[in-house]
């Protein structure tokens, strides 16, 4: 029966792991959406419980996505079909493929702003104007209805194209190129931030916690986020895990690309704080603090044009090692399942998934009056998303692990069946079976509404 198994491509250096995996980790959610989390949520302290949900629920639920994809050599729902005949964990996976096509809808949209804003800097289009003016500038091009479109579908093509090249020859290779050069030019814009004269109210809004600002659903919010930032709950690290050769270390894996993300969200907002303090620039919440406050601070900082252009090089970057991630999940699934050739399930999906977006991204100009459940098409998908599957989606990843697969299936995977030893594994399975499930519910009941906080 499995002449596709011995087709399945597999990563091919631990290097390649991690950079995939990382890259789908590191996008909009670190550099875009962090930052002004943490600015809308008093800064340090937001910034203490995020970290605290990444240690106590990220990792226990990205630790299950590698073992439920590894075990199983699957697609995220044949993973549950192999690993629970005849029950319906399967449904898990179909709900990844739903929250995959509703989050890249919007997200390749905002990632083709990206594209944009590129260009935008490239041809100086910033200078001379008014903070007023810059702001303007965003106002009228997501909301004209060509332009935002174009971009988009230039995005879904890289993406697309990436996929359309494979596992090894696609993913992996792009990932290995793109990520050390996102590394190198955060690190540019690191230093360029912190040596501006006045950088060190920015650094204090970063470090120095002030808890009276926080509030309970500040706390929700970071959670939230940390489920986003690390592409959990929708089956990418199932994907990916499927790639991962035998002899790995699923534990080591889980740790460096949990660190490698929030690194990376700290040096984003090391590179736009102290900017922003230093120039007493008041920062905008929302899609505004990176293309509304950041294109002013450009202006007015030393050096700002090339600034401008690796800022936008980067956060386009950022996205599309993320985009590749969402599209795997589904093309794995419908090559390997529907038995359609890879090439032709990729310009498939890409089609529809484009398609998707351009609702979204007109529901930011001609279709902003058109509301469902009173939010644009763009917010509905991104909170039905965000908010109801994705967390759903990690309820239920952590609970087949620690519940349903038995203590020993999971340990074998962990530990290569024996040959590694893991010393963490019981207080893993103690949150995994737990604390996991119980604060993801929290979080999950607030984003409904049925629990006020
Ligand atoms: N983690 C990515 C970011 O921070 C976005 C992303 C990629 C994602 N794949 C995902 C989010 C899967 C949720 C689920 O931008």
């Amino acid at each position: 029966m499995e002449t596709s198994s011995q087709k399945r491509e597999q990563f091919g250096s631990r290097l390649g792991i991690i950079a995939a995996a990382a890259g789908s980790a590191i996008g909009l959610g670190n550099i875009w959406r962090f930052p002004f989390m943490t600015g809308e949520n008093g800064g340090a302290a937001f910034i203490i419980v995020y970290l605290i949900c990444i240690a106590l629920i990220g990792i226990p639920v990205m630790l299950s996505e590698f073992i439920i994809g590894r075990r199983a050599q699957k697609n995220v729902v044949s993973s549950f079909k192999v690993l629970a005949p005849g029950k319906p964990w399967f449904l898990v996976g179909w709900m990844g493929m739903i929250s995959a096509f509703m989050i890249l809808a919007f997200y390749g949209v905002v990632a083709g702003w990206t594209l944009e804003y590129i260009l935008k800097s490239l041809t100086n289009s910033f200078a001379g104007k008014t903070p007023q003016e810059v702001g303007a500038m965003f106002g009228g091009f997501i909301s004209n209805p060509l332009r935002p479109l174009f971009w988009q579908f230039i995005f879904m093509f890289l993406a697309g194209w990436i996929i359309y090249s494979g596992v090894t020859k696609g993913i992996e290779r792009y990932s290995k190129i793109l990520m050390p050069l996102l590394i190198l030019i955060i690190i540019i814009l690191d230093i360029r931030a912190i040596t501006l004269p006045g950088a060190s109210g920015g650094i204090e809004f970063l470090f120095k916690p002030d808890f009276s600002k926080l509030t309970a659903l500040g706390f929700l919010n970071a959670l939230g986020h940390a489920f986003f930032s690390l592409s959990l709950g929708m089956g990418v690290m199932i994907t990916y895990g499927s790639y991962v050769s035998k002899k790995e270390h699923l534990g080591n894996a889980t740790l460096q690309v949990t660190i490698a993300d929030t690194a990376i969200a700290l040096m984003a907002g090391l590179a736009i704080f102290p900017a922003v303090f230093a120039f007493s620039i008041k920062p905008s919440a929302g899609p505004g603090l990176v293309f509304v406050t950041l294109p002013n601070v450009f202006l007015k900082m030393p050096g700002g044009y090339i600034f401008s252009l690796l800022f936008f090089v980067l956060l386009a970057i950022a996205a599309l090692t993320s985009a590749i991630s969402i599209l795997e999940v589904v093309v794995a699934y419908v090559s390997e399942d529907f038995k359609i050739a890879r090439h032709k399930a990729t310009i498939i999906i890409t089609a529809a998934i484009t398609l998707l977006g351009i609702p979204c991204s007109l529901s930011m100009g001609v279709m902003s009056n058109v509301k469902f459940f009173g939010k644009t098409f763009f917010d509905l998908l991104d909170f039905a998303s965000s908010n109801v599957l994705l967390i759903l989606g990690g309820f239920f990843i952590t609970l087949f692990v620690a519940w349903h697969m038995g203590k020993d299936a999971a340990r074998r995977e962990v530990t290569n069946e024996g040959s590694l030893p893991a010393r963490y594994y019981p207080y893993f399975l103690f949150v995994a079976k737990y604390i996991a499930p119980v604060a993801i519910l929290i979080v999950f009941l607030h984003g409904l509404g049925i629990v006020k906080v």
